[in-house]
């Protein structure tokens, strides 16, 4: 056997403990008067930067992977499991806010005034993760973030990259099993949801609690539904709907995302489901995230507006409700139908979602 290669290593060098551990500069300290509190608030906002480091790390990976044509299945299974790492993480990262929150108001005034134009805008992590997510600039609230010229190139250079939005929404575009000779999800389907929305409109109807005012404004929102669902098979009014921002993800992609909620127990679609699922709890964590830091900043500076000149907590609240990047996925959930009227698939292309194993062993197939 070979002695071992490997060079011998030490904890403090391995971890680069050396410049991690001395990288916490308190201002208050710097102009003669030191503030206790500073220290919790550096080391507060520099676990935040390696948790959105690692985050970045498994979004990238993610991204690479997702541009395997096509992608193979056990990739998605990888892919999956590192998105679940990336959700847990997004539970530390709202959990851990309470920790900055021992700080108070006033321990935090004495030093933030030598904080400024210093300011959240200006992590360049965060920034870079929501372009690669596929946050576009049309959508945010403000592009005005203050960030140097190389910080600027960096995040410039980041825009230029292909969203993990974009790369979801191909993979889902090139998902077969839709149709054969006879039979076409779309048109099966449109029919279960209309069959749906008469029972659901049948029931509200026939229901004693409602009075007449009541009815026609419940009446009028199932008119929005059922016309909002139509437009998914209308290629002129979903392009209406993509045009004026209604929607982002293109119309094929749509129909594929709904095809697997309607029948993800199917074994090859249960993964997808998973993946969907996992991609919209992130985006619902970082808007939690969101929200929650805005609770976190009206707490500790009022009404007062941020060190990076935005209105404060009001932008904060704003940004939490409209920085989202796949809202499409969530508004899927009013088209969606109970498993009892799911349109049962053919047998061809049941066949196809089924382990190879079950359909050796089921003879109807
Ligand atoms: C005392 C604690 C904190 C307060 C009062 C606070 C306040 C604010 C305010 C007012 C803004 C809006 C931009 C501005 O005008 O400055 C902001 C943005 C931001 N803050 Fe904080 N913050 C605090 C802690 C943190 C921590 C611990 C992090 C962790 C990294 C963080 C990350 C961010 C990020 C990423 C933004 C940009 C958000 C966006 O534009 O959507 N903040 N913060």
């Amino acid at each position: 056997m070979s002695s071992q290669p490997y060079e011998p290593v030490y904890y403090r060098d391995y971890l680069a403990l050396n410049s991690l551990l001395n990288a916490q500069h308190r201002k208050s300290e710097h102009y003669g008067t030191p503030a206790h509190d500073e220290m919790l608030f550096i080391i507060t906002h520099q676990t935040y930067e390696l948790w959105f480091k690692q985050i970045l790390f498994e979004i990238d990976s993610i991204r690479q992977t997702f541009n395997h044509v096509p992608l193979p299945e056990n990739e998605i299974a990888t892919v999956l499991h590192r998105l679940r790492r990336v959700n847990r993480i997004a539970e530390v990262l709202i959990q851990q806010i309470t920790v900055m929150e021992t700080m108070t108001p006033m321990d935090f005034l004495e030093f933030r005034d030598m904080l400024h134009p210093a300011s959240g805008f200006q992590s360049l992590q965060f920034r870079i993760l929501e372009a690669k997510l596929g946050l576009p600039d049309e959508k945010r609230l403000t592009t005005y973030l203050h960030l140097d010229e190389a910080d600027a190139t960096l995040l410039r250079a980041a825009k230029e990259e292909t969203t993990l939005f974009a790369l979801v929404e191909q993979w889902l575009e090139r998902m077969p099993f839709f149709e054969n000779e006879t039979y076409t999800f779309s048109e099966e389907y449109r029919q279960a949801v209309k069959n749906m929305l008469t029972t659901e409109r049948a029931t509200v109807a026939r229901h004693p609690v409602y009075g007449e005012e009541d009815m026609k404004q419940i009446l009028k929102q199932y008119d929005a539904v059922e016309s909002a669902f139509e437009a998914l098979f209308n290629p002129e009014q979903y392009n209406t709907l993509l045009s004026s921002g209604g929607r982002r993800l293109s119309q094929r992609a749509t129909l594929s995302a709904i095809f697997i909620f309607l029948y993800r127990d199917y074994p090859l679609l249960h993964l997808p489901f998973c993946l969907l699922d996992e991609i919209l709890r992130f985006d619902e964590s970082l808007s939690m995230w969101r929200y929650r830091h805005a609770l976190m900043a009206k707490r500790m500076i009022g009404e007062r507006i941020g060190t990076g000149g935005s209105s404060g907590h009001h932008y904060l609240v704003q940004a939490a409700l409209k920085h989202k990047v796949f809202s499409d996925y969530e508004v899927l959930a009013s088209f969606v139908v109970p498993r009892r009227v799911v349109p049962p698939l053919p047998k061809d292309i049941e066949k196809n979602l089924l382990f190879a194993f079950q359909q050796q062993n089921d003879s109807s197939l």
